[in-house]
């Protein structure tokens, strides 16, 4: 028999669209993409999953549609398919580009990066115009603005829908500030600003809730690690890329928050690298309160400690 003839009623509910919303990863078949891909089609807010890469989308695409959960999932392989999978999406996450080796920098990777964010972002620009992005591939810091420019450049710039991926780094912190307290990691929160590199990435760390203090060794400690998380794992790789795992864990708990706020759930907060106004800088992470249009409103940094400052 056909198989076109026995999966008529599955084609019919995933052109009706089930209630949810319309996911894309750009970047789906790598060491971050593939874990997202599974965590996504896990999220019940997700209603249709597209997995683009240049490499491997329909694997990645075949087995994850196994998987016995709500969303429908389609794969999309190299840049002739690129616009289908951008279509009509309402969020698009994008951990497409290489990742460091030991003894490198997230500038490092500069170059390369550069140009997939761009031409991802250019195909963003028109097919799904209105879609929030969750931008993940380094260096963020640099990503993110050029990701500014192309959709400037294409007259679809809404600032508030451009958003830097820095939850790794607000997860390192509450894990780091969890063990040295003797908490619990889910009961600490540890508020992270600035950027996704080095000293750019700030934990405050007297802003922790539940509240609590800090000896001097143990503030330079928890800064340190939290700073050095990224290279950490990619020196316990040894060359076989950086974090993914933890990474895709982060990017879901992110993608989730957007969706809530996109759904129109009251008080979803979480640290994002947004064009901002709270330094003289253009763009810089802190917390945000996501909406149905994105970063709904920029919160300021709030009283900082010496050290901080
Ligand atoms: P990876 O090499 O395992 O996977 C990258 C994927 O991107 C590959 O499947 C590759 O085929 C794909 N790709 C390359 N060019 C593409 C293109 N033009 N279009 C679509 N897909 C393309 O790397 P990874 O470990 O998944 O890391 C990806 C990126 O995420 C790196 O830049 C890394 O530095 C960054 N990263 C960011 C954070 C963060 O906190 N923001 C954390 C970890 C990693
Ligand atoms: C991280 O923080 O783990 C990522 O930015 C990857 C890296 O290169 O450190």
């Amino acid at each position: 028999m056909e198989e076109s003839s026995v999966l008529r009623r599955a084609n019919c509910r995933a052109k009706g669209g089930a209630p949810g919303f319309k996911v894309a990863i750009l970047g789906a078949a790598g060491g971050i993409g593939q874990p997202l891909a599974m965590l996504m089609k896990m999220n019940p807010l997700v209603s249709v999953l597209h997995l683009y890469d240049v490499v491997n989308a329909h694997g990645v695409t075949a087995d994850i549609s196994h998987m016995d959960t709500g969303a429908v999932v389609r794969g999309f392989l190299g840049q002739p398919q690129l616009e289908s999978a951008l279509t009509g999406m309402d969020l698009v996450i994008i951990p497409a580009g290489v990742p460091r080796k030991p003894g490198m920098t997230r500038d490092d990777l500069f170059n390369i990066n550069a140009g997939i964010v761009r031409t991802l972002c250019e195909g963003i620009a028109k097919c799904c115009p209105n879609a929030i992005v969750n931008l993940i591939s380094n260096p963020v810091n640099s990503t993110v603005p050029i990701a500014a420019e192309v959709f400037k450049k294409a007259g679809t710039y809404e600032p508030k829908r451009l958003l830097g991926v820095t939850t790794l780094d607000v997860v390192r912190a509450n894990t780091f500030v969890a063990e040295v307290l003797g908490l619990d990691p889910r009961e600490v929160d540890v508020p992270v600003v600035g950027g996704h590199s080095g000293v750019t990435i700030l934990p405050l760390l007297s802003q922790v809730k539940p509240p609590c203090s800090f000896t001097p060794e143990e503030t330079e400690y928890l800064t340190n690690r939290i700073q050095n998380g990224g290279t950490e794992v990619v020196e316990a790789k040894a060359g076989a890329g950086s974090a993914t795992l933890s990474m895709a864990y982060a990017a879901v708990k992110f993608a989730d928050a957007c969706l809530r706020g996109l759904r129109g759930d009251a008080g979803v907060v979480e640290c994002t690298f947004v064009a901002s106004q709270v330094t003289e800088l253009p763009f810089f992470a802190t917390k945000v309160r996501l909406g149905r249009s994105g970063a709904e409103e920029i919160y300021q940094l709030g009283p900082l400690n010496e050290y901080e400052r």
